[in-house]
């Protein structure tokens, strides 16, 4: 049997342990930094739509229900200003990262078609493309300087992990006018668009970016971050309602369905924005403080416009800024986890509680 995960690229969390290892025995304990899992509550009216959808014992199915498609629809059309979007347009998936690992094959791509994304990035869209036999296609700066032969799919993230970028709705427009020239599908990752901080993130769907069309054109959303809800799963596409209904038959037939109750509580967390503007004002204090606190250490913010990491750098190797902060008892993740672009920077997450957060301020500050 070949090996499919010697096809992957290596991605050396381990390399971090022994620095984790020096931060876990720090007096104080450790604040760790490194990822940006959700670390507050879920909120009540989602558990208690989990809780009222509890008793499903049928199959749910592949497209969500009428009532998840018209929460999805009520949302994209409040937070993106979509318009002419229905429930053709949009489709439930399992939390967005089984979607970018699993898209390129799912479009039929393969040996000889290029998949583009960002660099830095995200590693799993390079593992999708990966995973399908397709050549991964990195690009620094614009995307519209790529290549496009062989292109097949172009990923955007805006705002973007690891370094909050933000790209406005001009720059958005341009990538989107030229993948259309070139017959390159655009799936845009907007999990952190209810993020944004010192900018206003746009979505593609936008009629300034697309025109008023979706073809060839899908957003991809999360609310793993936005509501709490990584430990669900529940994530979504919007667009180009051709290419959702392939996706739609292709997914029907693997059973890639969200469980019932979790729709159920998608539809609810889509339905509320008082608890994200919660959520957004616990970010917004331990971003403010850490940034202060970064900052008078010595450290140069660079974009971190949007999203919940700050990309942060001492104009040294990452694992130089990575062994120093570990001996704080701060865990952050090197830059260079993202691509070689970041390899002098390093991705310090604010998903922590305010405790561990004022520890780490205490330190950095001491
Ligand atoms: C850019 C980006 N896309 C997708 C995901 C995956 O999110 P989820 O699978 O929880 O929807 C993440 C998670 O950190 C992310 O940073």
């Amino acid at each position: 049997m070949p090996s499919v995960s010697s096809r992957l690229p290596v991605f050396p969390w381990d390399r971090l342990e022994p620095y984790k290892a020096t931060a876990q025995a720090h007096g104080g304990g450790i604040v760790d930094l490194s990822v940006g899992t959700p670390v507050d509550p879920v909120p009540p009216v989602v558990r208690a739509a989990l809780a009222a959808a509890s008793d499903s014992p049928g199959y749910p199915t592949v497209w969500g229900t009428a009532a998840l498609r018209a929460s999805i629809l009520g949302w994209l059309a409040r937070r993106t200003g979509a318009r002419g979007l229905d429930e053709h347009g949009v489709l439930p998936v399992i939390g967005s990262k089984e979607l970018v690992a699993a898209l390129p094959a799912q479009l039929g791509l393969g040996p000889g078609d290029r998949v583009a994304f960002p660099e830095p990035a995200y590693p799993t869209y390079e593992v999708g493309a990966r995973l399908a036999g397709a050549e991964p296609a990195p690009y620094r700066g614009r995307a519209t300087e790529l290549d496009p032969a062989g292109l097949r799919l172009l990923w955007l993230n805006s705002p973007a992990n690891p370094t909050g970028r933000v790209l406005g709705a001009a720059e958005l427009r341009e990538v989107v006018t030229w993948a259309r020239e070139h017959g390159v599908l655009v799936f845009s990752d907007e999990c952190y668009l209810e993020l944004g901080w010192e900018a206003e993130p746009v979505s593609v769907l936008h009629p300034e970016v697309c025109g008023g069309s979706h073809e060839g054109l899908v957003a991809v959303h999360s609310l793993s971050k936005r509501s709490n809800l990584a430990g669900y799963r529940a994530a979504f596409l919007a667009g180009d309602a051709a290419l959702l209904g392939e996706l739609l038959s292709i997914r029907k037939h693997a059973g890639m369905m969200v469980p019932a109750p979790v729709q159920a509580a998608m539809a609810a967390a889509l339905d509320d924005e008082g608890h994200v503007a919660e959520q957004r004002a616990r970010y917004a204090r331990r971003r403010a403080a850490l940034r202060e606190a970064l900052t008078a250490r010595g450290f140069r913010i660079a974009h971190s416009e949007a999203s919940l990491y700050l990309w942060a750098t001492r104009d040294e190797p990452c694992w130089e800024t990575v062994a120093e902060l570990s001996k704080l008892g701060i865990l952050v993740a090197p830059g260079e986890f993202y691509g070689p672009a970041g390899e002098r920077f390093v991705r310090v997450a604010f998903t922590a509680t305010d405790e561990r957060v004022a520890e780490a301020v205490a330190r950095l500050t001491a």
